[in-house]
């Protein structure tokens, strides 16, 4: 999603901009630019595509002055051409925008009334014409940006810039998150506290509805009707982080190798293995006396969250209400009085789920935040954090972060299930036992990487490609076909084993690898029956089990990959890994941008 940078500094601040704009790549994006102010004139640099085509531009024509805005640029209303990135102008005044103004066509038919004229397609010009407008009708910098601010409806992160003052900035958040950064002399405003990391670790989070007026000594936020306000000066823990490969190709091959030690940290924070037990920290309600609970979340949190469902309903008994967060926070969903509520986020930001996290506020109930950013906006509104212990995750497509959602999922459920009484001593310690050898087997599943490279080299033939699993390798296979597709551009289902004769199995012939997700547990024998439905029909079965499954499966398949022998309870978080290697390597050999692959945003703070 789109990313602001912003800085009123001493030394020329473009090439600082561009590189903070860097440090947001991971958030997805198609163009971006920057704009200064220098001797009283704006000055603006925008290129497509990614932030070397931006860096050539300021090489061939640098952008002096000490004050600046930059933007990375994530389409919603036009294409994503160099006409259309952000900055924008208007007379004297420059913004970049992150969100969707929903106005902005009411808005825009006023203006050109007005005789202002629009040259991009997007909703962002509209702001930068309302404060222009303003600035005519005789408001100074600051009031002008307020008034103007007050026209807009729907959710935005904006820095407003003027050629009139080279010592002003305005900021402005409603909904996707804007921080700002105290420096010494200088001052910042950015999407996040990562990409102000190299400048200061001094951060102010603004909150909905604020509004900030910062210059180079000081700062002040003011609510919506002019109020001022304070917020809460912290000290950002990502200064220390540093965006590095280390020895790899890609974030995501790093992030999928990273796997054994963070689940293995996030493991660690919830289970006391040497007591064999969940670990008592305090929650916001009894698991002994809900009634059921709600998870919400998006994409691969989402499929994290269905897993979630089938751990918390077999082990604890307790009914798990789950839903993509985009039809949750529109669907009226009765909530429980006796319920609690949990949200997976890796980003902590996503704007859907931050809405059915609200809904879920409104309607009284306690409220979980199972983020990986522990400053986010959804950490922030929960009663209780439980953090995903994966670091940063820059790869687009998520994968380390998905294993640790598992992992706390998995805790949850442990400590749901012997809160309830539904598990005995002797059986929780039997699950913290298994959950405490995943680092160990996800080490495993990872050697079976070079045989995985080989078999993706064969996947990138194919146009579609199907994914079957029964139990939890059901939203598994979601996410192995979820995987695939974004990173490979390959059309990929995941489908319940047992639904394919009620309609996929029309799609089998020989062009048509089919994935089967199926460890030896209680109902392999059910599974070995739809790959023989596929075998039947010419398609080619790549099935991903143990050695007892391989034993026994009776169907020819193309290649077999067979993993460490794992309990059923933590088969999903192992069995995360090959599916991730095989999208991984898919992508690299049809030769995608993997870490950033086309359309997709890694915070997606618009719905
Ligand atoms: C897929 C992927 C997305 C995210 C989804 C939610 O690999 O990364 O589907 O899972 O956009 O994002 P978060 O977890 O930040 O709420």
């Amino acid at each position: 999603m789109c990313g602001i940078v912003a800085i009123v500094g001493k030394s020329p601040v473009a090439p600082l901009i561009v590189d903070a704009l860097k440090r947001l790549e991971y958030r997805g994006y198609d163009s971006a630019g920057v704009a200064t102010v220098e001797h009283g004139k704006l000055g603006r640099r925008r290129a497509e595509g990614k932030l070397v085509n931006l860096d050539r531009r300021l090489k061939d024509e640098p952008l002096g002055g000490t004050i600046g805005i930059g933007h990375t640029r994530w389409a919603t209303h036009g294409v994503p051409n160099e006409t259309n990135a952000h900055p924008h102008f208007s007379d004297g005044v420059a913004i970049v925008h992150n969100g969707i103004i929903e106005n902005f066509a009411e808005l825009r038919d006023e203006l050109r009334r007005d005789g202002y004229e629009f040259t991009s397609q997007t909703d962002t010009e509209v702001v930068a014409h309302l404060v222009a407008r303003e600035l005519a009708q005789g408001a100074a910098p600051v009031d002008a940006a307020h008034n103007a601010l007050k026209r807009l409806q729907g959710a935005f992160a904006l820095a407003i810039m003027f050629s009139d003052d080279e010592d002003l900035i305005v900021g402005a958040r409603n909904g996707p998150p804007l921080a700002v950064g105290h420096g010494e002399g200088e001052m910042f405003l950015g999407s996040d506290a990562i990409a102000l990391a190299p400048f200061t670790n001094s951060i102010t989070y603004l909150e909905d509805g604020d509004w900030v007026v910062v210059r180079s000594n000081a700062m002040q936020i003011f609510d919506m009707d002019g109020n001022k306000v304070e917020r809460r000066r912290q000290q950002s823990l990502s200064t220390s982080f540093m965006v590095d490969k280390g020895n790899r190709r890609h974030f995501m091959e790093k992030e999928i190798h990273e796997q054994p030690e963070v689940i293995g940290h996030t493991l660690a924070h919830y289970l006391d293995f040497t007591k064999g037990a969940a670990r008592p920290f305090d929650l916001p309600f009894d698991f002994a006396s809900l009634d059921r609970i709600a998870i919400s979340a998006c994409g691969t949190a989402y499929l994290a969250g269905l897993i979630g469902k089938y751990w918390f309903e077999r082990y604890a008994r307790l009914p798990v209400d789950i839903d993509v967060a985009s039809e949750f926070r529109y669907r009226e969903i009765p909530i429980s009085k006796q319920s609690a509520a949990f949200f997976v986020s890796q980003s902590g930001e996503t704007a859907d789920t931050l809405a059915s996290l609200r809904y879920c506020r409104k309607a009284g109930v306690p409220i979980g935040a199972i983020v990986n950013v522990r400053e986010s906006t959804i950490a922030r509104e929960s009663d209780i954090v439980l953090p995903t212990l994966a670091g940063p995750e820059i790869g687009v497509a998520s994968t380390k972060a998905f294993t640790c959602q598992l992992s706390v999922l998995a805790a949850l459920a442990v400590r749901a299930a012997s809160a309830r009484g539904t598990i005995s001593p002797d059986q929780e310690r039997a699950m913290v036992r298994s959950l405490s050898e995943v680092p160990r087997f996800a080490t495993q599943a990872l050697k079976l990487e070079g045989q995985i490279e080989q078999v993706s080299r064969e996947l990138s033939h194919y146009r579609h490609v199907l994914y079957l699993g029964r139990d939890t390798n059901y939203p598994l296979a979601m996410e192995g076909a979820l995987k695939l597709k974004e990173i490979s551009y390959i059309h990929a289902e995941g489908y319940a084993a047992g639904e394919l004769k009620h309609g996929p199995i029309a799609l089998i012939d020989e062009q048509m690898p089919v994935i089967v997700i199926a460890p030896h547990d209680r109902i392999f024998e059910k599974t070995v029956s739809n790959m023989q439905e596929v075998a039947a029909r010419g398609g080619k079965i790549i099935l991903i089990t143990d050695r007892k499954g391989a034993a026994n499966a009776t169907v020819k398949t193309l290649e077999t990959i067979i993993l460490p022998d794992v309990p059923e309870f933590v088969a999903p978080i192992v069995y995360a890994l090959p599916i991730q290697m095989l999208a991984y390597y898919t992508a690299v050999f049809m030769g995608t941008d993997v870490d950033q692959p086309r359309n997709l945003a890694k915070s997606v703070t618009v719905e």
